[in-house]
């Protein structure tokens, strides 16, 4: 695969003590988001470097201090520019969804778990060269459970971190991949190597729900239809839903994941229990977000004709999930529940866009 490197047309801002910021999938939903996030938080004291395949625009552009067009399957890319950056932290978001990754089974291995692999080692060297341990954030996913069935889905309920562990997708075997190739990094990299040092890579990963932005619509998911449904209502359109009515799932808003995710970066190490955590704010059914779709937009016009593979995946991903860890260690705890997520965000924001 060839990369290219383009240059912004910023000015190199100055660099601190504590390295350069790497995001990879920045020009993705949450990259979007994240980039407003860490250049409000440190612009103009810390290097922004993005990633992503396509070049950057408007703010998540203006936010990094460099962009780079490159995939993370690109070894070679990756290695060049930690050889430019002094990369002191990891936003590593790139990836496949799972729809995505079903259509395209190996192309999702390569970019989401041989990607990673490639991001965890350039963060292991550089903890070892900078003698300071490198935060590595990770979203991983609902997608991480799988249960067989429907009833065993039910029986289950609200799951927690360490239930129900046995993925159907690849998207989601390559999360819990990268999960425990995090602790390996983490723990164990360079086992039998004498002069391994005591800085390390810290590895923070997040299950995160489906996820709905206001700004944007995802690419690749099968929790989309949360999303799609909205956006589609906001512009007029008419919407044929991929699931049936009763499918179930836990959601989140974005600005609450990037909170998340945030939150979870800046917790003190010696709180944490874990080193992956379930967060959730709302389980509504698909026939559920309609209605609160048509409080707002009574003449949207919304069908369903489910798509079976796609109705299988959501059957196997837990129905809520039990968030009580993050809770408990760091203080999780979303803004918005399911009334506050259209009232106060999603609807104000969408009608603003789409007029
Ligand atoms: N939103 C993701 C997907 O649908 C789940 O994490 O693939």
């Amino acid at each position: 695969m060839t990369s290219t490197m383009t240059e912004p047309k910023s000015t190199t801002r100055s660099t601190a003590t504590t390295g350069a910021i790497l995001v990879t999938g920045a020009g993705g939903e949450m990259g979007h988001a994240l980039l407003k996030h860490l250049h409000g938080q440190w612009g103009g004291q810390r290097e922004i470097v993005s990633i992503d395949l396509r070049e950057l625009h408007g703010e998540a552009a203006a936010a990094s201090t460099h962009s780079y067009c490159g995939s993370v399957a690109d070894a070679e890319f990756v290695q060049a520019l930690a050889s430019k950056h002094d990369i002191g932290e990891v936003w590593h978001l790139a990836a496949l969804l799972s729809s995505s990754g079903e259509r395209n089974p190996e192309l999702a291995l390569s970019v989401n778990v041989m990607g990673s692999c490639t991001l965890l080692k350039l963060a292991a060297e550089s903890a070892r060269r900078r003698g300071h341990d490198v935060p590595f954030m990770f979203p991983s996913t609902i997608a991480a459970y799988g249960v067989e069935s429907l009833a065993a889905k039910v029986a289950a309920g609200v799951v927690s971190e360490d239930e129900c562990g046995d993925p159907i997708t690849m998207y989601g075997l390559n999360k819990r991949a990268v999960e425990e190739m995090g602790r390996y990094y983490m723990r164990h990299y360079r086992l039998l190597d004498a002069d391994r040092g005591t800085a390390r890579v810290d590895f923070r990963s997040i299950r995160f729900p489906g996820i709905i932005s206001a700004d944007t619509v995802p690419m690749g998911g099968t929790s989309d239809y949360g999303p799609e449904m909205l956006h589609a209502a906001a512009q007029g359109k008419p919407y044929s839903c991929f699931v049936r009515p009763d499918a179930q799932i836990s959601f989140m808003t974005m600005p609450d994941a990037v909170r998340a995710l945030v939150h979870l970066a800046q917790a003190p190490r010696s709180r944490l229990s874990r080193q992956v955590y379930n967060v959730t704010a709302f389980a509504p059914t698909a026939a559920q977000i309609e209605a609160k779709v048509r409080e707002f937009f009574p003449r949207a016009e919304i069908s369903y004709a489910p798509v079976e593979a796609r109705q299988r995946i959501v059957d196997s991903w837990p129905m809520d999930l039990d968030d009580s860890a993050a809770r408990r260690d760091w203080g999780w705890s979303p803004v918005h529940g399911f009334d506050e997520a259209f009232r106060d965000y999603l609807v104000p924001a969408v009608r603003a866009r789409y007029g």
